[in-house]
């Protein structure tokens, strides 16, 4: 366990109207408080640490079981982590991780707004695996598909209909962050999906087609963005551990050492030996490459556009040479590492530390901004 960075701004006072976003990852925890100054969000605090392999085992047990110690584990780190950066408003958002939900598009004849409320949760029967008793539900609309009327009036009339798509979260996950939270004595103002708050804090109501792609430690997440709206959204088990999982089996070295040399050296290392860390870890990303052309090529199919830029972040965004990969794979297009403080006003002595830390934060500044 490992507490890496603690940020304290001893100097600002919490606003009445603060909020925290707290992020449970895989490898570590994020947290960022956030006030308002002239309309603006303006950093009061964060803070970041770094737990390596432990958190993942508290992680399956939030998603799987109800062992009380495990729970009572992420209390305690928590606990010291506000304490460390020195928090002070308790009000809090906290995030659902992807692999913990299911997501869906779901598409509705098209009828008022009302009637397509009170629809929803009886047509998302269909499209969500678990009893939808059991799940709470999140939905975006995220368009009109309208057949046109053909010339030949025997033919069928044009129709329209309505796409939903659907966010589900266990009720069981979602209690078990709520009683992170009760623990800590916070008081929780929201549980969202990570998707809402990596759409908020990197692309807001910007309305140019953006994939966002999260390369956290264990689960890469992909999600597709136009008008501040998650369109699309797909989880998948291959991400930075995969990485240095790789690595340190085939150039037969120990987890940390092979941890050292990815962030080190990354895609930029070219050689034609087989133990060339390009050549090994290459195979990996096209995995993660691949789902996000998946995604561009169900947009279009849905809906006719095409994605303008893809947007990375998560602390495997900092892999050397990964954008320029990226981009070269979908023809040049602008691909860039994300920056959530990019709306956020902050003391600029900090920004160096700001910027190493973005990708990281993006989910966490998404959360605290939520209620602002
Ligand atoms: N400089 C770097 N180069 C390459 N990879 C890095 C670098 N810094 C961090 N990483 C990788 O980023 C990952 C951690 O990222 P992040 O903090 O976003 O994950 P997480 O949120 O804890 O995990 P998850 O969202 O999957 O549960 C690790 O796999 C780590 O190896
Ligand atoms: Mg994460």
């Amino acid at each position: 366990m490992n507490f890496q960075l603690c940020s304290m701004f001893d100097f600002l006072k919490s606003a009445p109207k603060s909020y925290l976003g707290i992020d449970i990852g895989t490898s570590s925890i994020k947290i960022v408080q956030l006030g308002i100054e002239e309309n603006r969000a303006k950093l009061e605090t964060y803070g970041f640490l770094e737990t390596y392999g432990a958190i993942e085992l508290l992680r399956d047990t939030i998603q799987t079981s109800s062992v009380r110690l495990l729970d009572a584990q992420v209390v305690d780190l928590l606990k010291k982590l506000l304490e460390k950066s020195k928090v002070t408003t308790r009000n809090a958002v906290i995030s659902i991780p992807v692999f913990s939900t299911f997501s869906a598009l779901m598409e509705l004849p098209d009828m008022p707004y009302k009637e397509i409320e009170a629809a929803i949760p009886y047509e998302a029967r269909q499209y969500i695996p678990v009893p939808i008793s059991e799940v709470i539900l999140g939905w975006n609309i995220i368009g009109k598909k309208t057949r046109e009327a053909p010339d030949d009036p025997t033919a069928a009339p044009a129709i329209s209909k309505i796409e939903v798509l659907l966010i589900a979260t266990p009720r069981e996950v979602a209690n078990k962050y709520a009683n992170i939270t009760r623990m800590l004595g916070l008081n929780l103002k929201a549980i969202e999906a990570e998707s809402f708050a990596l759409g908020r804090s990197l692309v807001g109501d910007d309305n140019v087609p953006t994939v966002i792609v999260d390369i956290g430690s264990r689960v890469t997440n992909i999600l597709l963005v136009e008008n501040g709206y998650v369109m699309i959204n797909k989880g998948l088990d291959t991400s930075g551990n995969e990485l240095t999982k790789i690595l340190s089996h085939a150039l037969n070295v120990d987890f940390r050492r092979a941890e050292m040399l990815k962030r080190e050296k990354g895609l930029l290392q070219r050689d034609d030996s087989e133990r060339s860390i390009n050549k090994v870890i290459l195979p990996v990303i096209d995995i993660i490459i691949n789902e996000v052309k998946r995604v561009g090529d169900f947009y279009i199919r849905h809906r006719g556009k095409k994605v303008e830029r893809i947007i990375l972040c998560g602390g495997s965004a900092h892999l050397p040479g990964l954008s320029d990969y990226f981009s070269a794979s979908f023809n040049n297009l602008s691909v860039v590492v994300g920056n959530p403080w990019r709306k956020v006003i902050y003391p600029s002595s900090i920004e160096p530390i700001l910027n190493d830390l973005a990708p990281s934060f993006s989910v966490a500044v998404g959360l605290a901004m939520r209620e602002l």
